[in-house]
Order: structure tokens, then C-alpha cells, then sequence
């Protein structure tokens, strides 16, 4: 093939939770390989910002405030792409929350707080994708889980089990449009500890109890945390063309955390 490993130029991309972390990442490193990048964001300053760094790449680039929890937000956003756009090639779902619970009486508002974000969220973002997805029976989308989905999680019991639920959705809707003769690609990547804001939340509740980072990082990280742009990498393999085969896909990207 010539040209480019990955050339994704005439696509359009959407990412959530693009102001910060593997959401903004992802958001540079498809904008690289040529993408018309849409990042979306509750925090609209962090957006905003985002969108601006990427000038620099050259690519089209559109911030917008976007609660992956709000149904008009999704409404809004599928309307303006239909008029503005009139295709969606790709989608990354990496909005999500962490929050500290464990499993008694007290776990409903974390629970329902957690599960609106990471799994709502990420189920509403896979149906508009769909939705633009199956008018041209093409295109790819990247489901941003976690390795904490893998096995009990004392501390983040919500998150552990909304990230399994990601697992499973991604699973199912590749099933589905496999069967219906689709080439609409869905898999999901599973991090290991990533050093973003939500290292950030667990850094400022370990940090002390632990005896330092050092710890911290031994017992989260088995020693160092994965940094944003090496989980981007693995996103940018899966939803361009060199991915043509793989499909429901579920991929730990931890360095032997789990292991
Ligand atoms: N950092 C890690 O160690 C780690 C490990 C495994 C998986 N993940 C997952 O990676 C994804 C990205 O997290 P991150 O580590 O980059 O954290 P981050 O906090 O840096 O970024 C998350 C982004 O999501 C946005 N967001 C949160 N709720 C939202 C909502 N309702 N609507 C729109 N945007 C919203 C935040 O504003 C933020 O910009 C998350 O799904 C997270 O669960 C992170």
C-alpha cells in the first residue's frame, strides 16, 4: 500500500471526553493521520483549549460543550453532523469518571453517578454513531474501558462494573453489526494506570496512606503509569484500516499490570 501506515484524511471523527487525558490524545492522534476531528467535552474551557492546541496540525478541528449524559446534547450533536458534515467515519468514546465506593447501603449515588457517565454515556455515543454508521454501512468505533473490569475492584467498586458493561456493550453491538453484513467495527481498549486527571484522584487518596508516589505507583502501575499518547496509539491502530479484522475486540494495554 502507499502513502501513509494510517491515512484517515476525508473522515470525520467525534471523541468524547476530549478536553483532557486519552480523550485529548486521541483527539491529536487521529487529527495526525488527517481526520476532520470533533472534540466534545463537558468542560468547555478544557475543550476549547484542546481544539486550539491542534491548529497546529492543520486538520479541521471543532470544539463543542457536550454532556455525554444529556440526551439533548446527543440530539443537538447528531443534527449538526447530518447538516454540517453529512457522514461519521468514527467515534471514541473515552468520556468517563472514577469514583471511591465499595459495595454496602452507601453505594447508590457514586453507582448511578458513574454508570450515567461511562455507561449511558458511552452507550448514547455508540447509537448516534450507529445511527450515521449504517446509512454508508461503514466505519469504527473505540470504546475507552479499563483494566479494572477484569476482576473486583474493593475501591472503585461502580467503576470496575460500569467498565465490564462497556466491555459487554462493545461486544454485542460488534455481534450485531457483523451479522447484518457491516463493516462497522467496534472494539474497546482496556488501560492499565494512565497518567491523566483521574491518576490525579488517586494519587490525592493513596499518596499519604501509602507512604508516597513511589507506592502509589507500585501498587497501581506495578512501577510506572502508561501515558496518554501510548493509549492513543493503540485507539488510532483500531479505528483506522489496518484494523480491517478485528471486530468485538477487547485489548488490555497495561505493560503486565494485570498479567
Ligand atoms: N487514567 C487512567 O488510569 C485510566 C485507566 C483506565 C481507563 N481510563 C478511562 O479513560 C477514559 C479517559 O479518562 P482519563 O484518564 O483521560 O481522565 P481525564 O479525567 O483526564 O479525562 C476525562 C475527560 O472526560 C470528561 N468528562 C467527564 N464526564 C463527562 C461527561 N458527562 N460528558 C462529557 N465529558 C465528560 C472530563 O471533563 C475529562 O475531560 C475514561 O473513560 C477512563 O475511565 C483511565
Amino acid at each position: 500500500m502507499d502513502g501513509p501506515w494510517i491515512d484517515l484524511s476525508g473522515q470525520v471523527a467525534v471523541i468524547t471526553g476530549a478536553a483532557a487525558g486519552i480523550g485529548q490524545a486521541s483527539a491529536e492522534a487521529i487529527a495526525r493521520a488527517g481526520a476532520a476531528v470533533i472534540l466534545l467535552d463537558r468542560d468547555h474551557v478544557g475543550v476549547a483549549a484542546a481544539a486550539a492546541a491542534l491548529d497546529k496540525v492543520g486538520c479541521k478541528v471543532v470544539a463543542r460543550t457536550h454532556d455525554v449524559t444529556q440526551e439533548n446534547d446527543w440530539q443537538a450533536l447528531g443534527d449538526w453532523i447530518a447538516a454540517e458534515w453529512g457522514r461519521l467515519d468514527i467515534l471514541v468514546n473515552s468520556a468517563g469518571i472514577a469514583r471511591f465506593d465499595r459495595v454496602d447501603a452507601s453505594i447508590f449515588p457514586t453507582y448511578h453517578e458513574v454508570f450515567a457517565v461511562n455507561v449511558e454515556g458511552t452507550l448514547r455515543g455508540m447509537a448516534l454513531a450507529l445511527d450515521h454508521m449504517r446509512l454508508v454501512g461503514r466505519g469504527a468505533i473505540v470504546n475507552v474501558s479499563s483494566t479494572a473490569s477484569l476482576k473486583g475492584n474493593p475501591a472503585m467498586a461502580s467503576y470496575g462494573a460500569s467498565k465490564a458493561a462497556v466491555s459487554h456493550f462493545t461486544r454485542s453491538a460488534a455481534l450485531e453489526t457483523n451479522r447484518a453484513g457491516l463493516d462497522i467495527r467496534i472494539n474497546a481498549v482496556l488501560p492499565g494506570f494512565t497518567e491523566t486527571g483521574m491518576a490525579q484522584q488517586v494519587y490525592d487518596q493513596f499518596d499519604a496512606k501509602l507512604g508516597g508516589r513511589e507506592q502509589t505507583l507500585q501498587v497501581f502501575a506495578s512501577g510506572r503509569p502508561a501515558q496518554p499518547a501510548e493509549i492513543a496509539d493503540l485507539i488510532l491502530f483500531l479505528v483506522s484500516d489496518r484494523a480491517s479484522f478485528i471486530s468485538g475486540s477487547i485489548y488490555s494495554i497495561d505493560r503486565a499490570q494485570g498479567a
